[in-house]
């Protein structure tokens, strides 16, 4: 495995090598009808959702899957191309499972055009940015495939400049959340309302998916979706890829509303807050930084 790679400019937004190696592949991937896209910014809460959607489809059909497959192979990282793993579009061509679940990162305008026209379903999770951006913080700490964060003040800067892994946070909350006014499958998600009410989201994913579990199925599934199981479960807490280092910092991290009291200087706090009122114009999307 290489180690920490640059950040450069790619059609206007921040990538690395390792998203961009397979872009041929990935513009060109084949949707299905049936293919259902996770789409998050980096440190949404990514694996959260992939793993209720997992089991909302497959616990009960597979209960095999729970034990022995991690969940980054159940539902492949779609842009994602480490030299001498096999890919992400290659993995998402082989799933045997109906439907797929694929995850991805990218912002809306980059999203293969397949799925727009297979009308596929989309999830997407979004975060308030000043928690996303102190998960993404310790995230870039200990994952060497991950550009070298720097010290927290750069890191800061950088996230209110958009030069991160997958670009701005305030284009992609924005991009997608434009985009659900065209694509009527779009059900658009947020963290902080699942960390409040995990049964009420589990509600309107599933009647957004035409999913009807029963109410024992829905108990379930909420228990084993809680952080501190996900955090001791193997399969979903990431302690199976040799690139993130946990002595540094753990996948599971927190899973917490507002740990960015304990990251944001008061003076941080002000300018972020400045800044985010310019960024963020569009009065139908608000998100909440305390719960
Ligand atoms: P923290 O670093 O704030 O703890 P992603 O999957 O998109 O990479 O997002 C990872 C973030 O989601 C981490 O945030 C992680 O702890 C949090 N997370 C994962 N599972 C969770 C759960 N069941 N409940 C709450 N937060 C969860």
């Amino acid at each position: 495995m290489e180690s920490r790679p640059q950040l450069f400019d790619f059609h206007g937004v921040s990538m690395t090598h390792y998203v961009t190696n397979n872009w041929e592949n990935v513009q060109n991937f084949q949707a299905r009808p049936d293919d259902i896209l996770i789409a998050t910014y980096p440190k949404a809460g990514t694996t959260w959702v992939s793993y209720i959607l997992d089991l909302l489809y497959f616990g009960r059909v597979s209960p095999e899957r729970q034990t022995s497959l991690p969940i980054y192979k159940r539902v492949p990282f779609l842009e994602v191309a480490f030299p001498s793993l096999v890919s992400g579009t290659e993995m998402a061509d082989k799933l045997p499972t109906r439907p797929r679940l694929i995850k991805t990162h990218l912002p809306v305008q980059f999203v293969p055009k397949s799925f727009w026209e297979q009308n596929c379903r989309i999830v997407y999770l979004a975060r308030n940015a000043k928690d996303n951006m102190v998960s993404f913080y310790h995230f870039d700490r200990m994952n060497v495939t991950q550009p070298e964060p720097g010290d927290w003040s750069s890191f800061f800067q950088r996230f209110m400049e958009g030069k991160m892994l997958f670009g701005s946070w305030y284009d992609h909350v924005n991009g997608w959340w434009k985009k659900k006014q065209t694509h009527s499958k779009l059900h658009y998600m947020f963290y902080e309302d699942m960390i409040e009410d995990i049964g009420q989201e589990m509600d309107k994913l599933c009647s957004s998916l035409g999913l009807v579990p029963s109410a024992e199925e829905k108990r379930a599934i909420v228990v084993e979706a809680q952080f501190d199981n996900m955090k001791k479960n193997d399969m979903t807490n990431y302690s199976t890829v040799p690139c993130m280092d946990f002595k540094v910092s753990h996948f599971m991290r927190k899973g917490k509303v507002g740990d960015w009291k304990s990251h944001f200087t008061v003076a941080q706090n002000e300018a972020f807050d400045q800044d985010y009122q310019k960024k963020m114009k569009d009065p139908t999307l608000q998100f909440h930084t305390n719960i």
